[in-house]
């Protein structure tokens, strides 16, 4: 039969690129993987997570968390993670900002991302994403219709110029109608390792308002935090939120995922009105509430102290596996390769000397696959923005699921790999 029964999404949606690189992984024996975004597997708070499931159940207290809970999330959960979050930037804990209304509780941040898409764009839409971008949201914006225009990047985020350049651009062309938002992963970024400045963050708002009356509409910071707790040098750096004046344009959203335990996957987001009604509408629809016993879990972990000492316990766990790939990247990897130092998260982003190319069919990726090594091809972090073309000659390499050894032997394989086709 020649006619498709599957909607119009059904049928855009492309496959994730990221699933071929998994599959590779599992197919291969030997095969170390620097591409996988996967945690570290012996830190993982097994026996901390025994110790509270085991007292969760403990008689009547037992039966809550094995009930539906409410859409929005479990209360206590919603205003402990409010007021980290006001601790965190430096604010009162009543700032309106923070307020636990605002808080949602999600099936990791990525429920959140995919409601937040829903309920802002349509198809023919447009968000502004940092140049390079997380790649998993690229393809919701994919699936969706929507459209992503780059913005530059700098070493302490997104060239402001270049975004002023962008927005006096679609105002020309009468397209800032279709732009609903910037979105930015501003702590130790997927996929540059990059953190947004304050001062950056503070601009782009101004600049951002400036174009919502050309608009005709609000025009949101999306702020996708999941790095922030994973930082093992500098100074935290506050929020957006801290910078919205009027509280009422910037979306913060993050998770206890990266933290804790990815398999656990409680996200969160602090949302503005009339954002927050809308997704808890379509929360409503997908689930009617995140997995009561989990939110139970981490608040629990919350609560007794476990998770803060996991975070710090991580945070060092991380430190030591960067400091491993950037002393093997400089042992192993030839002159002219350039990379970004990261103070926190999971990744490391390199670029190569000029016309190397990094894709899935380049001879560096088959080279690197001959010698037992993959990593994310750059090329996938980027928009299909039709201004510029794709750059071909980064990657991301993860320190994060890779144990110490295989971080060593694996960039020295990519440095045989990249000697093969030099
Ligand atoms: C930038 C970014 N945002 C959001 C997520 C989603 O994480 P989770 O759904 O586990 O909270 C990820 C996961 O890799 C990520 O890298």
């Amino acid at each position: 039969m020649k006619g498709s029964a599957l909607s119009q999404l059904g049928q855009r949606t492309a496959e994730p690129p990221i699933s071929w690189l998994m599959a590779a992984a599992l197919e291969k024996p030997g095969l170390i993987s620097l591409a996988a975004g996967f945690t570290d597997n012996p830190s993982l708070p097994v026996a901390q997570t025994r110790e509270i499931v085991s007292s969760m159940l403990l008689g009547k207290t037992g039966q809550a968390p094995l009930q539906y809970g409410t859409t929005a999330g479990e209360e206590r959960l919603r205003r402990i993670t409010a007021r980290r979050l006001a601790k965190a930037d430096g604010q009162p804990a009543k700032a309106r900002a923070y307020q636990p209304d605002r808080m949602l509780i999600t099936h990791g941040s990525q429920q959140l991302l995919y409601i937040l898409t829903e309920i802002l764009f349509d198809p023919g839409d447009i968000v502004l994403v940092e140049d390079p971008s997380y790649f998993v949201y690229l393809g919701i914006m994919q699936s969706h219709g929507i459209f992503g225009r780059g913005i530059r990047m700098e070493e302490d985020g997104i060239d402001l110029a270049h975004l002023e350049e962008t927005l006096e651009s679609l105002k020309a062309t009468g397209d800032l109608k279709r732009l609903k938002a910037l979105y930015l992963v501003s702590y130790h970024s997927n996929p540059t390792g990059i953190t947004t400045a304050a001062a950056k963050k503070a601009k782009a708002l101004k600049l951002l308002r400036r174009y919502e009356k050309a608009a005709g509409h609000p025009i949101y910071l999306l702020e996708d935090c999941a790095y922030r707790e994973l930082r093992f040098a500098g100074e935290d750096t506050p929020s957006a939120l801290t910078m919205d004046r009027t509280a009422n344009r910037v979306i913060y959203t993050s998770t206890y995922s990266k933290p804790f335990a990815t398999g656990v996957r409680i996200g969160y987001g602090l949302l503005p009105e009339p954002l927050f009604t809308a997704a808890l509408r379509v929360k409503g629809n997908h689930d009617f509430g995140t997995t009561n016993l989990l939110q139970q879990l981490i608040t629990r972990a919350l609560t007794s102290g476990a998770y803060e000492m996991h975070v710090q316990k991580l945070r060092q766990r991380y430190a030591k596996k960067a400091s491993t790939m950037m002393s093997a990247i400089q042992r192993h990897l030839p002159e002219g390769v350039k990379w970004v130092q990261p103070a926190g998260g999971l990744y490391i982003w390199v670029r190569m000397p000029a016309r190397l190319k990094t894709d899935l069919k380049s001879k560096l990726f088959k080279a690197a696959l001959r010698q037992k090594i993959i990593y994310v091809p750059g090329n996938l972090c980027y928009a299909d923005d039709p201004t510029r073309r794709k750059p071909n000659r980064e990657m991301r390499l993860s320190f994060g699921s890779a144990s110490i050894k295989n971080i060593e032997e694996g960039i020295a394989r990519l440095g045989l790999a990249l000697k093969r086709v030099m």
